[in-house]
């Protein structure tokens, strides 16, 4: 199979933890005899610092012509003075837009031999967050205005109801193909979309189609307890923009660490965008100490979901379940107590990239 990936390293750790995956993907390459031709964009702060803007018009070309994206992180402290409209994380809502990305899959599984980096101590979770997100308020008109010496700020929040058909639509067909019941979490008690959101999932859970799906509604500051209270409960989650940034941020420390997590932001054809969930974490940049799993992983997302390619996505996930049961741990998953980290053999990202492709 040959394909055209964009590849984005992005800012702070995002370069040093996509070389780990572009080294995997080499193996993977060369294992099962395909052709991946790399592009690399530059996207966020680092195209600030050379072009002036977050994402150039010819960078956002490369992304829209490849068959995927894969993704480092965004942002960092250098940048949090420019304003708003130029910051680094632009560049990602951009790219999410242009490219249509409306559906983004984070999923959360805990691994058994992680329970004790979960500050709960979670052992048993296996759920999947769908947010939508190229829409709600993070598309909406925003204002800031001063009237008289009084300064005032507003972000709209709107909802079409195509908008929430086409991701409720990707949640049920994910239930059903995974046989998981469904939680669409929303604040329908105050807010209009999320009555119009109700409305519409409600509809989804009596057609005929999704009939066996176990479907439940819950409002986000009740699901946001619960995902502490009781993982385990949840299959799929689908829910709007913001409320999915808050708890997928939440739920990946279910995992041990926020660094663990990958993601896939989808639309209807094959291209998708492929990101670890974490930041940039400026504070630990260019140290080899970052956690590289999440890229990895986002990886073995991209082989599944844009490209058909099941065997190699799943010889991606056993070699890190593999490292993880071998006891190698990175910085941010190793344990506090003394004696227990004993246990383990720490690594520094690169050494972590290196073990798990030598199990490929
Ligand atoms: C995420 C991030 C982004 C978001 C930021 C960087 C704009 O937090 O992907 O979850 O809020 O969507
Ligand atoms: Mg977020």
């Amino acid at each position: 199979m040959e394909k055209n990936i964009a590849v984005i390293k992005g800012d702070g750790i995002g370069p040093e933890i996509i070389e780990r995956a572009i080294d995997i993907l080499k193996k993977i390459e060369k294992k099962y005899s395909h052709k991946f031709n790399l592009e690399y964009v530059d996207m966020g702060g680092c195209s600030i610092d050379k072009h002036g803007v977050p994402l150039t018009d010819e960078n956002l070309e490369k992304c829209l012509k490849s068959d995927s994206v894969l993704l480092g992180s965004v942002g960092g402290y250098k940048w949090d003075n420019v304003e708003t409209e130029n910051r680094p994380e632009r560049g990602l809502l951009k790219l999410r837009k242009e490219l249509n990305l409306y559906a983004n899959i984070r999923p959360t599984k805990i691994l058994k031999s992680l329970e004790y980096a979960s500050p709960l101590k979670v052992s048993e979770c296996d759920f999947i967050i769908v947010r939508e997100l190229t829409g709600g308020i993070y598309f909406g008109k925003h204002s800031f205005e001063t009237a008289g010496n009084m300064r005032q700020a507003s972000d709209i929040m709107v909802y079409r109801e195509d908008e929430i058909k086409r991701i409720g639509k990707v949640a049920f067909d994910m239930a059903k193909k995974n046989k998981k019941n469904i939680t669409s979490v929303d604040k329908a008690n105050v807010l209009y979309t999320s009555k119009l959101w109700r409305e519409i999932m409600n509809d989804f859970a009596k057609k005929d189609e999704y009939e066996e799906i176990e479907y439940n509604d819950m409002y986000v500051d009740n699901a946001a307890m619960q995902l502490i209270a009781n993982p385990s409960q949840f299959g799929i989650i689908v829910t709007e923009n913001m409320f999915g940034d808050i708890l997928s941020d939440e739920a990946s420390m279910l995992t041990g660490s926020i660094g663990m997590s990958p993601s896939a932001s989808l639309s209807d054809g094959s291209l998708g965008m492929y990101e670890p969930i974490h930041g940039s974490a400026p504070d630990i940049a260019g140290k080899d100490i970052a956690n590289p799993i999440g890229a990895i992983l986002s990886l073995a997302m991209m082989f599944r979901y844009s490209f058909n390619l099941f065997e190699e996505a799943e010889d991606i996930e056993n070699a890190v379940y593999k490292t993880i049961e071998e006891n190698y741990r990175t910085a941010d998953l190793m344990p506090k107590d003394k004696e227990l980290a004993n246990k383990y053999q720490k690594v520094g990202c690169a050494e972590m990239g290196d073990i798990i492709m030598s199990k490929i």
